[in-house]
């Protein structure tokens, strides 16, 4: 379902940020990326979003091409996805509801499944009764639920997630995670980036691990390698 083949991006002539990735993840897998700063682990999120564009190498993502996606075509491909960034990413003058609701309308979906919609993903990630509030009024764990509900709200088929308790103490980081779980336990295929070696050890998933630019280790049930 998602699919790279020898993926090579460069952003300047000749410094590899990913150099000749080849991965396979199947529908409904909950995987981790780690490895250190800038071992590409961002640079592979971005280009199975379509924010980037390879520069050899092919990505195919539920049977799609991105290479013959057109222009037109990338909101709809978006639309498949759900996003959570380290930083949140929520709309500072809009209230809870508001940051969900404002992600469907842009999709365009009506009104009346927006009314049912968004308290439904806010109860899914606990916050049901904090609709009304603003984002300066949750602390970081709540904004960062606040996060995966807009994610999760049109039901995608691939949730990315790039450093998303990077912010966070345990405690929170740890709910972030079973959030996400709880998200690929209902079908979705989730794609974790994460520094944190307690979760990735005690979760006991697939563990994908980069250094500059390559895998170079990918293991089921794995574990955070750290040395070198
Ligand atoms: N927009 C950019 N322009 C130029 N170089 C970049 C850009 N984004 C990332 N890089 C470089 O690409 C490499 C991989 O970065 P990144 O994918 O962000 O790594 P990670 O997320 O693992 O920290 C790094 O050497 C980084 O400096
Ligand atoms: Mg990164």
């Amino acid at each position: 379902m998602i699919e790279l083949n020898e993926v090579t991006k460069e952003y300047s002539k000749g410094v590899a940020a990913l150099n000749g990735v080849t991965l396979k993840i199947e529908q409904g897998e909950f995987v981790f990326i780690v490895g250190d700063s800038g071992s590409g682990k961002s640079t592979l999120i971005r280009l199975i979003m379509k924010e980037l564009e390879p520069t050899s190498g092919t990505i195919v993502v539920n049977g799609q091409n991105l290479e013959r996606l057109k222009h037109k075509q990338i909101p709809m491909y978006r639309r498949g996805l759900g996003v959570v960034f380290q930083d949140f990413r929520l709309l500072k003058d809009r209230n809870i509801y508001e940051n969900i609701a404002f992600a469907q309308r842009v999709v365009e979906t009506s009104p009346r499944i927006i009314k049912k919609k968004v308290p439904a993903a806010l109860s899914l990630v606990g916050l049901a009764q904090k609709y009304k509030s603003y984002p300066k009024e949750l602390s970081g764990g709540e904004q960062q639920r606040v996060a995966i509900a807009r994610a999760i709200v049109n039901e995608p088929a691939i949730l990315l997630a790039d450093e998303p308790t990077g912010n966070l103490d345990p405690t929170n980081s740890w709910e972030i995670m079973k959030l996400l779980e709880e998200a690929n336990e209902r079908g979705t295929t989730v794609l974790v980036v994460t520094h944190n070696q307690e979760i990735v050890n005690e979760m006991r998933k697939r563990v994908v691990t980069m250094k500059k630019g390559v895998i170079v280790s990918d293991e089921q049930k794995g574990g955070y390698n750290n040395e070198d």
